[in-house]
């Protein structure tokens, strides 16, 4: 009886073991974020802020937006051609446009949206260099 509650308690264990360990990788991890937070303060936060909140009626928040937290392809063309189109987000519209990124690189690219994706409140899949490949690919 004892062996037996012994056995199970090492499965039941092993059990969380793995599953702790399963949604551990679903987080970026700490390298990506750190080279993500890099990039997103060379090349995005003078508009959208080091928060994500943006400034009101000029730079929309990257905060829990569709564009940020939606599909990564439509993400990934936002930040490589930019946008013109006035936008509404919540109760604020915005006319300034937002510059096209196709100079930056595929890896500077995917590590800036996998850390705007898990950052600013945000919760969000990451977004790999060949996401970021395959859009590129069909601009041209
Ligand atoms: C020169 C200022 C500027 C820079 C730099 C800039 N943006 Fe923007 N961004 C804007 C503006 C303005 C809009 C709204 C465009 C419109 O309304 O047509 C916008 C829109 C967006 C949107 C879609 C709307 C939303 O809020 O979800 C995303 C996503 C976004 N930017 C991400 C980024 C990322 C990531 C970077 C850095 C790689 C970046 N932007 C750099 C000004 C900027």
């Amino acid at each position: 009886m004892i062996n037996r509650i012994c056995f199970l308690s090492i499965l039941l264990g092993l059990f969380f073991v793995s599953i702790s360990a399963g949604l551990q990788q679903k987080k970026p991890s700490p390298v990506v974020m750190e080279r993500g937070k890099k990039v997103y303060e060379k090349e995005c936060l003078g508009c959208h802020q080091a928060d994500g909140a943006g400034t009101p009626r000029m730079n929309p928040p990257l905060i829990k937006t569709k564009w940020v937290i939606g599909p990564k392809e439509q993400l990934i063309k936002v930040v490589m051609k930019g946008i013109t189109d006035p936008l509404t987000i919540g109760d604020d519209e915005y006319y300034n446009p937002m510059p096209a990124h196709t100079y930056m690189t595929d890896q500077d690219i995917s590590d800036v949206l996998t850390y705007v994706r898990n950052s600013f409140g945000n919760k969000a899949s990451a977004v790999t260099v060949n996401d970021v490949k395959a859009v590129r690919a069909k601009l041209k």
